[in-house]
C-alpha cells in the first residue's frame, strides 16, 4: 500500500465511559475529510498525566463540556506528529498532501460541529484534540477547520527533525507558555520606572516542586533565565536521580546552585538557600490542591508561584493568605496549554539542538500498547515520555533514551 493510500478502516484508542476500564482500542471507520476539513495520518502520539483527567472525569472534564463518553466515544491523545493525506477542498490553497504538522491540541474556539453533545455549545471558547475533537491515538485523524483557523495545526519546518520530537514540541510549548506567566515587576532604583520581565527572575531563587517528565522541562527552561539556585523538591528517588543526572552538569558549568530534596527537607533547604527570606519563583508541576496551597508558603517578598498542574473540580478552592498578597506583593499565576508562538519557539529549540527530546523518552510502542502506556502513566511508572507509532504493532518497550536513527529503524524508513 502507497504511503497515502487510505483504507477503510483503522484502529483507535478511545475513552468509551468514565475510569480506566472504559479504555479501549477500537476498529473504527477511517473518516474522509469534508470540505473544510483535513485528514491526517498520525505519524506518532506522546502520553500525558492530563489524559488520566479525562479519563477520571469524563463530561465533567472543564475541556469536554458535559460531552459524555459513554453516549459518544473520544478518542484520546494530544500531543503529537501528523501528515496531511486528504485535504478539503477550502484549505487547498494552504494545505498540500505530504505537508507534516504538530498539534496544538487546545484550540481557542467554539466547535464546528456536534452541538447537540454539549451542555452549551454556544458558551464555550475553548476545545481540545484528544478531548472532544478526535485525539491523536488513531492511525488517522480528522482535523476540523477551527483547529486550522485558530493556526492550531503548526507546519514542522524542518524535514528532517523526527516526528517524535515534532510530538514533543507541544508539551514542551506548555512549559514556555507557563515560564512566560510568571512576572516579576522590577526597579533600576527608587527613582526608576517600573519595569516588567517575564519568566523566572534572573539571579533569583527557583523552586520546583514535582520532577516528573513536565517537571524536568520546567528545569530545563528555567536554567535558560540564569537564576543563581534551583531547588527542585520531588518525594520520588529515582526522578530525583534522573534530575540530577541530566541538569547536575549544566548547573555547575552555567554557575547555577541545583539543590535536590524531598518534600520533608524542603522547609529547611528554603530556609538555608535563601536566608530564610523565602523563593522568587516556585513551580507547582504537579495537580494536588494541598501543594498549591502550600507554594505560597515558600515564597519570598515579591515571589511568584506558577500553577502549572490543573486540579480535579472538587478540588477547585485553596485558600491564600491576604496579608501576604497585600505586604509582600506575592502573586499567583496559572496557564493551560500554549498558543502557536509557544510551539513555534519550542520547535526552534529543537532543531537549533538547545533542547534534545529524545533524553526524555523512556518508553515507545505501537498502537496496541497506547493502553498499557496510559496505565503506566497513571501509575507513575514512566520516568519521561513515552512514544506511540499508530502504524505499528508492538509492546511497550522501556528504552532509556530515542533518536532519529531508532525511530528510522522502528518505522523501517532507514
Ligand atoms: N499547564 C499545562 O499546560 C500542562 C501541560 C501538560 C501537563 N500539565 C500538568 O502538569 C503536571 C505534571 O505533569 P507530569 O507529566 O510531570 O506528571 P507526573 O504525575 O508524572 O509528575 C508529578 C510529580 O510530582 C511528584 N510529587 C508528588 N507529590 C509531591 C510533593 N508534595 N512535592 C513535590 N513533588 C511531588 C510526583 O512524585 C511526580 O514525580 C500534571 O498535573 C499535568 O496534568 C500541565
Amino acid at each position: 500500500m502507497s504511503e497515502f493510500e487510505i483504507p477503510e478502516t483503522m484502529m483507535a484508542l478511545q475513552l468509551t465511559g468514565v475510569g480506566a476500564e472504559k479504555i479501549e482500542l477500537r476498529e473504527v471507520e477511517v473518516p474522509r475529510p469534508e470540505d473544510d476539513q483535513v485528514l491526517c495520518r498520525v505519524e506518532c502520539a506522546a502520553a500525558c498525566a492530563s489524559d488520566s483527567k479525562i479519563i477520571d472525569q469524563g463530561p465533567d472534564h472543564s475541556l469536554m463540556h458535559g460531552w459524555d463518553p459513554a453516549k459518544w466515544p473520544v478518542t484520546l491523545g494530544h500531543e503529537g506528529c501528523v501528515t496531511a493525506v486528504e485535504v478539503g477542498s477550502n484549505w487547498a490553497e494552504r494545505i498540500k498532501v505530504g505537508q507534516r504538522f504538530a498539534v496544538q491540541p487546545a484550540v481557542p474556539s467554539g466547535p464546528s460541529r456536534h452541538h447537540e453533545r454539549y451542555d452549551d455549545a454556544e458558551a464555550i471558547r475553548k476545545i481540545a484534540v484528544g478531548y472532544t475533537l478526535p485525539g491523536l491515538f488513531a492511525e488517522y485523524v480528522l482535523i476540523d477547520p477551527e483547529v486550522i483557523e485558530t493556526s492550531c495545526l503548526i507546519e514542522i519546518p524542518d524535514a528532517d527533525m523526527p516526528h517524535f520530537a515534532a510530538a514533543l514540541s507541544e508539551p514542551i510549548s506548555c512549559v514556555v507558555a507557563a515560564q512566560q506567566h510568571s512576572f516579576h515587576i522590577t526597579k533600576e532604583s527608587p527613582e526608576a520606572p517600573r519595569e516588567v520581565r517575564l519568566g523566572m527572575l534572573p539571579g533569583g531563587t527557583t523552586l520546583l516542586l514535582g520532577a516528573g517528565p513536565m517537571g524536568l522541562w520546567h528545569l530545563e527552561i528555567a536554567m535558560s533565565y540564569g537564576p543563581d539556585t534551583i531547588i527542585v523538591s520531588e518525594p520520588n528517588n529515582a526522578r530525583r536521580a534522573r534530575a540530577e543526572e541530566f541538569f547536575a552538569r549544566r548547573a555547575e558549568d552555567e554557575g547555577i546552585d541545583l539543590v535536590l530534596t524531598t518534600p520533608e527537607e524542603l522547609d529547611r533547604v528554603i530556609d538555608q538557600a535563601t536566608d530564610g527570606v523565602g523563593v522568587d519563583d516556585c513551580i507547582v508541576a504537579l495537580g494536588i490542591r494541598p501543594v498549591q496551597e502550600k507554594s505560597f508558603d515558600y515564597l519570598g517578598p515579591g515571589g511568584v508561584t506558577n500553577l502549572f498542574g490543573g486540579v480535579k473540580a472538587d478540588d477547585r478552592m485553596i485558600s491564600v493568605d491576604a496579608r501576604r498578597i497585600h505586604y509582600d506583593s506575592i502573586s499567583v499565576v496559572g496557564s493551560s496549554g500554549s498558543d502557536p508562538s509557544d510551539i513555534a519557539e519550542a520547535i526552534d529549540l529543537i532543531a537549533t539542538d538547545r533542547l534534545q527530546p529524545g533524553k526524555y523518552v523512556s518508553a515507545v510502542g505501537g498502537l496496541d500498547a497506547a493502553g498499557d502506556l496510559l496505565q503506566a502513566v497513571r501509575e507513575q511508572r514512566m520516568e519521561g515520555k513515552g512514544i506511540i507509532y499508530p502504524h505499528s504493532r508492538r509492546a511497550l518497550a522501556e528504552i532509556d533514551g530515542w533518536s532519529p536513527e531508532e525511530e528510522r529503524e522502528l518505522l523501517g524508513t532507514k
